[in-house]
């Protein structure tokens, strides 16, 4: 009986120190080697490769950042878990989810599943999810993309975050896949207004700098009930942060999430500038960066140094 007290008791009071971040750290420096930088947007392609950087909000709201903590990065597909938060309060859940799924995938971040069968997207955490996602956020022009980006800077409480000028015209001059699944989701009827400006919303999301300190912030805040990490209650929603979490968990790692719920076990979001927040329910967030990727777009260090993290303090829900 102790034992199983004792194991309920560890993860919940369990403080990452330096010294744990340094260690992990420099076990998994070299195996960037086996990924390839993301340059299929091609302004992503100019990343340093060999960079890395890992950060952890305590349960306590401290931080500790290891590692390139300066090195800012696009935020890319991370932004999603945000502007389905920013989505929600505006149109209540029902409203967002009539028009996606709440499912999960085998298929990868840009694939056009269901646009051409049920006519919707399989979720929120897809490109064509998020899309629209976006697009159901109101106001006009810019408006949308600037209620994400301020929600960005409240949860990391960095007013200095803003978008790269320069990733969101080569986002914008290459993104014709993303292009076709918004038409295709204007012409299912799920998209009204015209013009790109919707669109182009959702390229400067992905075009947001931030840096790990950042995403492990935005981890924090989606475990703990959307509560800031120094206490700020403004947002605490419980039921909002279950969604959120709930579609990390299913989806946040595209077609991979099944196994990376095996080996992991905490709901994540992967960006392929490299980046992924994890969330500890009701405990902490960890911002981990490499840029170079597996065939998944996920971030190779990033993985192994959460991985071992998690196997280090026990941190799997499961
Ligand atoms: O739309 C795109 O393809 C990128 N701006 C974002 C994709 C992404 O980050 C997928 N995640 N791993």
């Amino acid at each position: 009986a102790q034992n199983s007290i004792q194991n309920q008791q560890g993860p919940k009071t369990a403080i990452i120190d330096k010294a744990l971040l340094d260690r992990i750290l420099d076990k998994n420096r070299q195996s960037f080697k086996e990924g390839k930088v993301a340059d299929y947007i091609p302004e992503l392609g100019k990343a340093n490769a060999s960079s890395i950087a890992l950060s952890v909000v305590n349960s306590d709201g401290t931080i500790v950042s290891i590692g390139d903590v300066q090195q800012r990065f696009t935020i890319q597909s991370i932004s999603k878990i945000v502007s389905l938060m920013v989505a929600v309060l505006e149109n209540g859940e029902q409203n967002i989810f009539d028009k996606m799924g709440y499912f999960g995938t085998d298929k990868p971040f840009n694939h056009f599943a269901n646009l051409e069968t049920s006519g919707k997207p399989l979720n929120p955490m897809m490109n064509a999810g998020a899309i629209l996602t976006t697009s159901l956020i109101k106001g006009t022009g810019e408006e949308p993309f600037l209620k994400i980006l301020h929600m960005i800077r409240f949860i990391t409480n960095n007013e200095n975050i803003d978008y790269s000028k320069s990733v969101y015209n080569s986002e914008r001059e290459t993104g014709n896949r993303n292009r076709g699944m918004f038409y295709l989701m204007r012409n299912n009827g799920l998209i009204d207004g015209e013009g790109e400006d919707k669109l182009n919303n959702y390229f400067k999301q992905c075009s947001i700098e931030i840096t790990a300190e950042d995403l492990a912030k935005i981890g924090f805040f989606f475990a703990n009930h959307c509560v800031r990490y120094d206490g700020n209650k403004q947002y605490n929603n419980p039921s909002l942060s279950q969604l959120v979490q709930s579609q990390m968990l299913i989806a946040g790692m595209y077609e991979f999430s099944g196994e990376y719920a095996r080996t992991v076990g905490l709901p994540s979001k992967s960006g392929v500038g490299g980046g992924i927040a994890v969330s500890v329910p009701n405990k902490m967030g960890i911002g981990a960066y490499s840029p170079a990727l597996d065939q998944h777009g996920n971030s190779v260090a990033a993985y192994r140094m959460i991985l071992d993290l998690v196997e280090e303090k026990s941190l799997s829900l499961f």
